[in-house]
């Protein structure tokens, strides 16, 4: 199935006839085993969410808190053998609250996993924008969760453009009256290397993003209790990846980011230890799709 060279030879042929061929897999299984079976420097983007400590036990069985980093390890070790020395992985964690205070297993993960090999680039917020009501008496509600990035080395693929936002009112009142430092570049005080100029901004429409992601959950009629709403992969597919290259989710559930990465012309790998989330994403999904070739991404946003 994950044999590279019958893979090339099979895209030289399709590539001289025009079309391109999308392939997604999926594995019903522990993803600690299945792992093993994918050959090394094979994926361009890890992008998953796992199952939280012991915060869905009822629907797909928890780890406790205490058990988690040990838990986790292997899988990572896995994570780290398959992920090209290019490529990306995007952990999507919260912590919970254990007996009034915020568990530290993430924390503890994230030095783990820099032991194991890790970079830990860089951390996005997901403000869930249409977080529900409530009051509970030592907290507000909960509203974001984290997006920890992962690199094998400090040079990976990051396609910024793909993400750039309109610039917004910021541009009206802060570029209106320029200082004259504004003109200048102005060096990072903390000798971090890194500059600004805030002129190079004056007169276009789009900006890079931050690290802050406001997206709304979305409680649509997915089958799966802990679904992300799609355009989470959509934004870190754009990011990290171009056609054509191999997105893994090694705890699929519903699905989600196989079928934006098969949507956005991707080829994925998904994997899931329940046989009925497995089969319900199996029905929906073409194993294999083909599709004109074209220069640009013909994908819909959402
Ligand atoms: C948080 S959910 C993922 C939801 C998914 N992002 C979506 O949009 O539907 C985690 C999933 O991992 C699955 N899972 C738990 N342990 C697993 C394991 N060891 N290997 C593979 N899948 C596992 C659970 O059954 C669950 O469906």
């Amino acid at each position: 199935m994950y044999d590279k060279k019958q893979g090339n030879e099979n895209s030289w042929l399709l590539l001289i006839s025009g079309k391109m061929e999308i392939k997604t897999d999926l594995h019903l299984g522990d993803a600690k085993d299945i792992l093993l079976d994918i050959p090394s420097d094979y994926c361009d983007l890890i992008f998953t969410s796992p199952p939280y400590a012991d915060q869905r036990n009822k629907t797909y069985g928890g780890v406790h808190p205490d058990d988690y980093v040990d838990w986790f390890l292997p899988i990572s070790e896995q994570l780290l053998r398959v992920l090209k020395p290019s490529g990306t992985f995007v952990l999507n964690i919260k912590e919970k609250v254990v007996n009034g205070e915020r568990s530290t297993y993430v924390i503890e993960l994230i030095l783990e996993m820099k032991r194991q090999g890790w970079l830990w680039t860089e951390e996005f917020i997901w403000h869930k924008k249409n977080c529900y009501p409530g009051k509970w008496p030592n907290r507000f509600r909960d509203s974001w969760e984290r997006l920890l990035q992962f690199n094998k080395q400090k040079k990976f693929h990051m396609y910024q453009e793909e993400v750039m936002v309109p610039m917004g009112d910021w541009a009206k009142n802060r570029l209106k009256n320029l200082s004259e430092v504004d003109k200048k570049r102005d060096e990072s005080r903390v000798g971090s290397g890194f500059g600004k100029k805030i002129a190079n901004w004056k007169n276009r429409d789009n900006v890079y993003p931050t690290n802050v992601l406001h997206m709304a959950t979305e409680c649509g009629n997915k089958n799966h209790s802990a679904a992300f709403p799609e355009s989470l992969p959509e934004w870190f597919i754009k990011l990290f990846t171009q056609e054509n290259d191999v997105v893994l989710d090694p705890f699929m559930g519903s699905g989600t980011t196989n079928i934006v990465a098969q949507r956005m012309r991707r080829n994925s790998v998904g994997i899931e230890i329940i046989p009925e989330y497995y089969e319900a994403v199996k029905e929906k999904m073409d194993s294999v799709q083909l599709c004109l070739f074209e220069p640009e991404a013909g994908y819909e946003k959402t």
